[in-house]
C-alpha cells in the first residue's frame, strides 16, 4: 500500500512511519511536510535509509504542491497529520493555523478529488467537541463546540472532509484522538515540557488551578488505532480514539516529580489560558467494537518510558529549545511570571 502521510516530520506523524515501515513489509510511505519549527528529520533517522520512504519538502497550503505530491506519487491512502497542533501558539497567532489546518486540509482534499484517491484520513482531535462536563463522555455524533482558533480549525476541517463523501463521493474518514504523549513531542506541550523543565531544574508552569482534566494516550497506541482504521475503518465515519486514563494536569505534573526525583518547588501556578477547556472527555467503544482497537499502553509506564527517552536524548532537547522557541517561550510565559527564567540563559 502506497502512503502519503502529510507532516511525517512531527511527532505523531514520525511515530507513524517509524511503526508503518517496521510493522507492515509492503507499504511504501512518501511523507510531504513543510518542517515547520514542529518538524524535524531527526525523528525519522530510523527510517531514512529505508528504500520504502522517501521525503518531499512541502506546503499543503501551496494547492500545487500538494496536488503535484498526490499525482505524481498515486497514493492508495492519505493519511494527514499536518497541522499547526499547538493551542498556545493559536492563541497568540491564530493565522497560521487556519491556513494550515482549514486551507491545507481543503487543498489535499482537492488532490484527492482529482487524482480519485482511495482513502484520505484526517488526523482529528478530541478538542472538537469543547469542554464537557463531567461525567458526561462524547461520542463520535456529539455537538461540535470547538474553543480556540486550533480546535475551531480542526472542526471546520473535519465536517469539510465528511462533506466530500457526500457531495463527491471521496473515500474520507476522521479520528479524534486524546491528548497524545511519548518520545519525540516537541517540548512546548505538557507533558514534554514539564520533563524537560524538570530535567533543568527550571519552573514547571501550571496554568490556573491545574485541575484541568485531559485523557492520556500514548503516541504508539494512536498510531496503531490509525492503522486500524485505515485497514477497517468505514467511508464518511468519525471515530474516537482515547486513552482510557483520564487525569487532572496537577497529578500528570506531580508524576512526572517523581518520575524525575524533583521537588514539588519548581511548580510554579500561572496566569491561566484564555478559553482554557475544563474537561475533555470521549468514549472509543466505536472503534474496539468496529476493529478490535484499545489502548495498549499504561499511563505510568508510558510516563516512565518518555521520562527515559528525554534523559536519554537532552541532545535532541537542546537542538529544539535553540532558536525560534525561545522566542515563542518568552512570548508565552513571559509575561505570566516573572519568574519564569528564560530556557537558554
Ligand atoms: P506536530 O506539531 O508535532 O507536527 C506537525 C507536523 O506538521 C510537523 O512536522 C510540521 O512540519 C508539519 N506541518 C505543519 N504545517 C504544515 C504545512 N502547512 N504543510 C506541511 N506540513 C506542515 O503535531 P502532532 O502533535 O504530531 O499532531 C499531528 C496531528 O495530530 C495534528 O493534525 C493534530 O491536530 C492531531 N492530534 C494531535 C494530538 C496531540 O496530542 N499532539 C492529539 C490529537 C490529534
Ligand atoms: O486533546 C487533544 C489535543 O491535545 C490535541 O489536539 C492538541 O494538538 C494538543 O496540543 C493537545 O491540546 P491541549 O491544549 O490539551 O495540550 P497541552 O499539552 O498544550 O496542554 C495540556 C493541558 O496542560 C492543558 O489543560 C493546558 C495545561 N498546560 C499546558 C502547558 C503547555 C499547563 O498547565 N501549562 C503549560 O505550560
Amino acid at each position: 500500500m502506497k502512503l502519503l502521510v502529510t507532516g511525517g516530520a512531527g511527532f505523531i506523524g514520525s511515530a507513524f512511519v517509524r511503526l508503518t515501515l517496521s510493522t507492515d513489509a509492503a507499504a511504501q510511505v512518501l511523507n510531504f511536510d513543510a518542517l515547520t519549527y514542529a518538524g524535524n528529520l531527526e525523528n525519522l533517522a530510523a527510517v531514512s535509509g529505508n528504500p520504502r520512504y522517501q521525503f518531499v519538502k512541502g506546503n499543503i497550503c501551496d494547492a500545487a504542491a500538494a496536488d503535484r505530491a498526490v499525482a505524481d506519487f498515486k497514493p492508495d491512502a492519505i493519511v494527514h497529520f499536518a497541522a499547526e497542533s499547538h493551542v498556545d501558539r493559536g492563541i497568540l497567532s491564530p493565522r497560521p493555523v487556519v491556513d494550515t489546518n482549514f486551507i491545507g486540509t481543503f487543498n489535499l482534499l482537492e488532490a484527492a478529488r482529482k487524482h480519485k484517491t482511495p482513502r484520505f484520513q484526517h488526523v482529528s482531535t478530541d478538542e472538537v467537541y469543547g469542554s464537557i462536563e463531567a461525567p458526561a463522555e462524547a461520542d463520535e455524533s456529539y455537538p461540535l463546540k470547538p474553543s480556540s482558533a486550533y480546535s475551531a480549525s480542526k472542526a471546520g476541517a473535519d465536517l469539510l472532509a465528511l462533506s466530500y463523501v457526500t457531495t463527491y463521493k471521496l473515500d474520507v474518514v476522521v479520528t479524534r484522538a486524546s491528548n497524545n504523549y511519548g518520545p519525540f513531542q516537541f517540548p512546548e506541550k505538557l507533558i514534554p515540557l514539564m520533563i524537560s523543565n524538570a530535567l533543568e531544574d527550571r519552573p514547571l508552569p501550571i496554568y490556573g488551578n491545574g485541575q484541568q482534566v485531559r485523557d492520556w494516550l500514548y503516541v504508539d497506541d494512536h498510531c496503531r488505532a490509525i492503522r486500524a482504521v485505515l485497514e477497517k475503518g468505514r467511508a464518511g465515519e468519525v471515530y474516537n480514539i482515547g486513552g482510557n486514563r483520564a487525569l487532572p494536569n496537577l497529578d500528570v505534573v506531580h508524576k512526572i516529580l517523581a518520575a524525575t526525583g524533583k521537588p514539588e518547588s519548581l511548580l510554579k501556578t500561572v496566569e491561566d489560558r484564555p478559553g482554557h477547556d475544563r474537561r475533555y472527555a470521549i468514549t472509543s467503544e466505536k472503534i474496539l467494537k468496529e476493529t478490535g482497537w484499545a489502548p495498549q499502553v499504561e499511563f505510568e509506564q508510558g510516563l516512565t518510558d518518555s521520562v527515559a527517552w528525554y534523559m536519554r536524548n537532552s541532545d535532541w532537547v537542546s537542538r529544539v529549545r535553540s532558536g525560534e522557541y525561545q522566542t515563542y517561550y518568552e512570548q508565552n510565559y513571559g509575561q505570566r511570571g516573572a519568574e519564569l527564567n528564560r530556557i537558554v540563559n
